[in-house]
């Protein structure tokens, strides 16, 4: 029993792509295929897989069924978290979405997951990303301020909806955390952030998050040991489509 990551699948059976990268990458070329062939060979029927969000170009349900259908023939259990791109998911409507796809689909929100003495908590999580100023070496030397502080209101939000992640998952007499964000938990400027020390707090063993996918984007977050918990990226794309063992 195994318990697997990885996001940014970002499917697209009944949808069009919006990213030009996706389009144009070879790393993309059939990633679909890639991915479930990668699943096939790994995972067991009594494994764990989390996505960690951008499932779907859909923007409605009805968009996305193909893209679902594909999640669900899968191996093993499914728990998918909330992505920027996921517009057929409301934060507040995710009773609606596990009414009408559990038990193959877990759409984790405001709640948590059980994995062994393990809970997987999580949410979409947000950080700034610019638009940032460059002076003529490269380096940041302002940001858009108006951006900035429409970030803060969106980062307390999904700090909140994390907590009651974590709150719930305590209620329930978990003490062992494995944390899960789409966004990264910290920006290209910053070194902690809420989501950091909210993961420190709870004591988290592990922050898993995805959306930084394209080769100049791996390394803008945190990766492997800091004050005790362990950060990983598992986008899609930079794990060449082999979902991440987070836990034996
Ligand atoms: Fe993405
Ligand atoms: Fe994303």
């Amino acid at each position: 029993m195994s318990l697997y990551a990885i996001g940014d699948l970002h499917l697209h059976f009944q949808s069009e792509v919006k990213s030009k990268s996706q389009r144009r990458d070879r790393k993309w070329r059939k990633h679909e295929v890639k991915f479930s062939g990668a699943c096939q060979s790994l995972l067991k029927e009594d494994d764990t897989l989390v996505l960690v969000g951008d499932h779907s170009w859909g923007r409605k349900l009805a968009e996305c069924e193909e893209d679902f259908e594909y999640i669900r023939n899968l191996p093993g259990r499914k728990i998918l978290i909330r992505g920027n791109h996921d517009q057929f998911w409301d934060a507040k409507k995710t009773g609606r979405l596990n009414e009408l796809y559990q038990p193959e689909l877990n759409f984790l929100q405001d709640s948590f997951e059980v994995y062994q003495d393990y809970a997987i908590v999580g949410t979409k999580g947000f950080t700034f990303e610019g638009p940032f100023y460059l002076d003529h070496r490269g380096r940041i030397f302002d940001w858009d301020r108006t951006e900035e502080a429409h970030s803060w209101k969106l980062i307390e939000r999904e700090l909140e909806r994390l907590r009651r992640s974590f709150e719930a998952a305590k209620a329930g007499g978990f003490h062992k955390y494995i944390m899960f964000l789409h966004y990264p938990p910290t920006n290209i400027m910053e070194r902690e952030s809420g989501f950091t020390e909210m993961a420190e707090e709870y004591g988290a063993e592990q922050v898993i998050y995805a959306h930084s996918h394209g080769d100049l984007r791996y390394h803008d977050s945190i990766e492997g040991e800091m004050n005790g918990v362990q950060y990983h990226l598992v986008s899609g794309d930079y794990l060449q489509w082999v979902p991440k063992k987070i836990l034996d």
